[in-house]
């Protein structure tokens, strides 16, 4: 086959990716902008290089007309979460979603491969509309914490250095990692409500000081300037007193002396 024909065959893997990946960073705003947890922390995504494909399809035997239907991560996009709570999660928001179909399962988290790998795996056809019409292709989605991600990035390094042949000790020391890491997401999840509540306070915060930020901006152009460095100076005063309670009423009574201006129909 040529690199030509490589190039056509990928391209529809690669609008899958950029799509999925879209699609899923959009969920991740979506949560934040109505100052909701996002189980989705980070998305990434990729195509399987030409070489992996060959070296895939000449390890399992799969011959170029097999290769679409045998290999099911062509295009691959891992979801990262902080919690394993929240894999589940997304797990519910894929199962529901009707531009893609599951079609297969892999829950590595309940059963933990031999060598320490955890990490849940949904496989999906996808549609892709490329000149030549629809094609539905298949996608591998992975979903797992960051304390699993960080496990499976060291371990694919050292399966890539020692080709195969990991040393016994090594092998031991990954599986007894990843028996910490079991233990560090469990330890997490007990604090997960905190960090949660933390994280909507930070939303929160965000939320009402970009509010008043921009109704001050707005004001700019039509209230009184020194109305203007006084509101300001109220701002940063009531900013540094770190209360949200305060911040809120602050941005709602910015909200009426806009409205006095209308100021609030410039924007
Ligand atoms: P593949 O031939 O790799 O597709 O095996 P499979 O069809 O049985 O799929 P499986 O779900 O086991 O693995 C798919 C992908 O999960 C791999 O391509 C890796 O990205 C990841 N994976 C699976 N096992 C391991 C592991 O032991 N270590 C790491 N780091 N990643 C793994
Ligand atoms: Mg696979």
């Amino acid at each position: 086959m040529e690199i030509q024909l490589w190039r056509e065959l990928l391209d529809p893997y690669q609008l899958a990716v950029d799509e999925l990946v879209l699609k899923f960073s959009h969920m991740i705003s979506e949560f934040r902008n109505s100052n909701k947890y996002s189980p989705i922390e980070q998305v990434h995504g990729r195509v399987k290089k030409i070489s992996s494909i060959l070296d895939k399809m000449q390890k399992k035997h799969i011959s170029m007309e097999e290769l679409e239907d045998c290999i099911d991560d062509i295009a691959g996009v891992r979801i990262i979460c902080q919690f394993v709570e929240d894999i589940d999660r997304v797990v519910d928001i894929i199962r529901k979603r009707s531009d893609m179909e599951i079609k297969e399962e892999k829950d590595y988290i309940t059963n933990m491969k031999d060598s320490g790998y955890r990490s849940y795996h949904v496989i999906i056809w996808y549609d892709v509309q490329t000149f030549d019409g629809p094609k539905r292709i298949q996608a591998e989605i992975q979903i797992r914490t960051l304390a699993m991600d960080f496990w499976a990035t060291i371990e694919h390094s050292l399966q890539y250095k020692y080709k195969g042949n990991m040393p016994e000790h090594i092998k031991d020391k990954l599986s007894s990692a990843s028996n910490a890491i079991i233990l560090l997401d469990t330890e997490m999840s007990q604090v997960r409500d905190e960090i949660m509540d933390a994280q909507n306070m930070f939303q929160v915060k965000a939320k009402i000081v970009s509010d008043i930020l921009i109704n001050i901006q707005n004001l700019y152009r039509v209230a009184n300037k020194r109305e203007i460095v006084k509101i300001q100076d109220e701002f940063f005063s009531v900013y540094s007193t770190e209360d949200i309670e305060k911040l809120d009423r602050f941005s709602k009574q910015l909200d009426i002396i806009s409205e006095g201006y209308r100021a609030q129909s410039l924007y």
